[in-house]
């Protein structure tokens, strides 16, 4: 047992869509989420770049007592995720991955959309997956331009994100694919408007947010460090930006 907090990291307003899935799924948990916000979009920065930034970020939450830590980012995760485990190996760290996987094996039409950011679609892990699941399917990648953008300006429902949704989604949609892949923890913020431009199709968009809270779960008790059963959970919202950024992110975490 240890009631010590999950910290939860990632460029910015992303990772809460993980941040969510955690809170509903493990209620006892407590939760430290750090949005950087200073050093946002990482999606087109030098690989290099945001290894040194995860890796800041990552101490910060081991130096704030984190027992277990979840890099609810794609881009950082493809950037860093080993060398992450290696320099931090007192706890174990999760990283997200696109479900690539079950997409390739559920497409009926055998046409699947992955929508990321630039760094991760042309990670090694990205390709690696891809050549293990995506043999027979048709994998479209597109990158998702200005959709970080608009979820970091809280403009999910403003025209011009639909319009930029659309420039992607279409494409993809036209090209018959049945599974749509958010490869990317901000876009989970865009379902709403991705569903709009999908308009009635049989099109299934699928995230990661559920398959790395069960990560989490499973990680806790092999490592046997659950919160107490009754515990009273602490959320706390950190950030590289200003406070008013950290204000934005307790809103947006708790928004319905
Ligand atoms: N939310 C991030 C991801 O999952 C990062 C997006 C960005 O900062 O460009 O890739």
């Amino acid at each position: 047992m240890n009631n010590s907090p999950i910290g939860v990291y990632d460029s910015g307003f992303g990772g809460l869509s993980v941040w969510r899935e955690l809170q509903r799924e493990l209620p006892e948990e407590s939760l430290i989420y750090l949005g950087d916000g200073k050093n946002c979009p990482y999606g087109s920065l030098p690989m290099e770049l945001i290894r040194e930034i995860a890796e800041e970020a990552v101490e910060t939450l081991v130096e704030r007592g984190c027992k277990m830590v979840v890099v609810a980012c794609n881009t950082a995760t493809s950037a860093a995720i080993a060398y992450l485990r290696e320099r931090f190996d007192q706890i174990p760290i999760v990283g997200l991955e696109p479900a690539i996987k079950p997409a390739c094996l559920r497409t009926k039409s055998g046409v699947v959309g992955v929508v990321a950011t630039e760094r991760s679609l042309e990670s090694e892990k990205f390709l690696s997956t891809l050549a293990r699941y995506g043999e027979g399917v048709k994998v479209i990648k597109s990158v998702g331009e200005g959709f970080v953008e608009a979820v970091e300006a809280n403009e999910e429902s403003s025209p011009a994100t639909l319009h930029k949704v659309r420039a992607v989604i279409e494409p993809i949609v036209e090209q018959g694919a049945d599974i749509i892949v958010l490869g990317c923890t901000h876009y989970p913020f865009l379902r709403n408007v991705i569903e709009q431009v999908i308009d009635g199709q049989q099109v299934e968009i699928i995230d990661s947010g559920e398959a790395v809270a069960k990560r989490v779960e499973s990680l806790l008790d092999s490592c046997d460090i659950r919160a107490e059963k009754g515990n009273t959970p602490h959320y706390e919202f950190m950030t590289f930006a200003d406070a008013e950024y950290g204000e934005r992110l307790r809103r947006k975490a708790f928004e319905k």
